[in-house]
């Protein structure tokens, strides 16, 4: 097995852009595993899934390819040789992504996937229960976290950097605020710290210090390997 870090946080800790810098400075394989349940639940809605339905469940699971690429410096993700990048990213999965997440038979069939990432490759993995549950040996583990009011402001700059214009600082702050709950209350592997991790706030940092801190912290665990 390769050398793993694992960072684990809630929506808009400013994790995605931070994990995929390090990777680029530390030489480290990104993997965004959000991505992977945004590639399921799109696959769902466009299928017209029951995901009540774990037979249905079971089956589209084996049917869903997913492939995570950088090309020309940005992430890309592919759905059964479908470029989904940005069609993951809309309101409407991330409406769905959490009840999503929460099925037991998407959880383990995404754990194995990103186990077998690992296998010959150092690789950063960003997501919910990367240090808790997928490499509960992983060799560095981050949380990352913010207050809900600095993650809906993050959220409500990019969207308008992107166009994306219909939705208030007071409703993205409130799905913020749901997403969390849903995350963090659910039976199987919930969003929470391990107990083992370094928690960093990144609401007064700006996203340089946190690379450069998450940077140190790995060269020093480098250093005593
Ligand atoms: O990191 P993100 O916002 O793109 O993740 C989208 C959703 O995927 C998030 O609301 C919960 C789920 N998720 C998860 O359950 N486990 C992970 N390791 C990563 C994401």
């Amino acid at each position: 097995m390769g050398f793993i870090v694992a960072v684990d946080g809630p929506a808009g800790s400013g994790k995605g852009t931070v994990t995929k810098r390090v990777g680029e400075r530390e030489r480290l394989i990104y993997i965004d595993t959000g991505a992977m349940y945004r590639c399921v639940t799109l696959y769902m809605l466009r299928n017209h899934i029951d995901i009540e339905n774990m037979e249905k469940v079971k089956e589209s699971l084996e049917n869903i390819k997913i492939e995570l690429k950088i090309e020309e410096n940005k992430q890309k993700v592919y759905l059964n040789g479908e470029d989904v990048s940005l069609e993951i990213r809309t309101e409407k999965v991330n409406q769905f992504v959490s009840p999503v997440s929460k099925i037991a038979i998407v959880r383990e069939k995404m754990t194995e996937e990103q186990r077998k990432m690992s296998q010959s490759q150092d690789i950063i993995m960003e997501g919910r229960d990367i240090g808790t549950v997928v490499f509960p040996n992983a060799d560095v583990k981050i949380y990352l976290d913010a207050t809900p009011e600095e993650r809906a402001k993050r959220r409500l700059k990019q969207n308008i950097q992107n166009g994306m214009t219909e939705e208030t600082y007071e409703q993205i702050l409130e799905s913020v605020k749901n997403r969390d709950y849903i995350d963090s209350h659910r039976e199987i592997a919930p969003l929470k710290q391990a107990e083992d991790a370094i928690y960093i706030d990144s609401s007064d940092m700006t996203i340089q210090e946190v690379v450069n801190k998450i940077c140190e912290i790995i060269q020093e665990k480098k250093n005593r390997k």
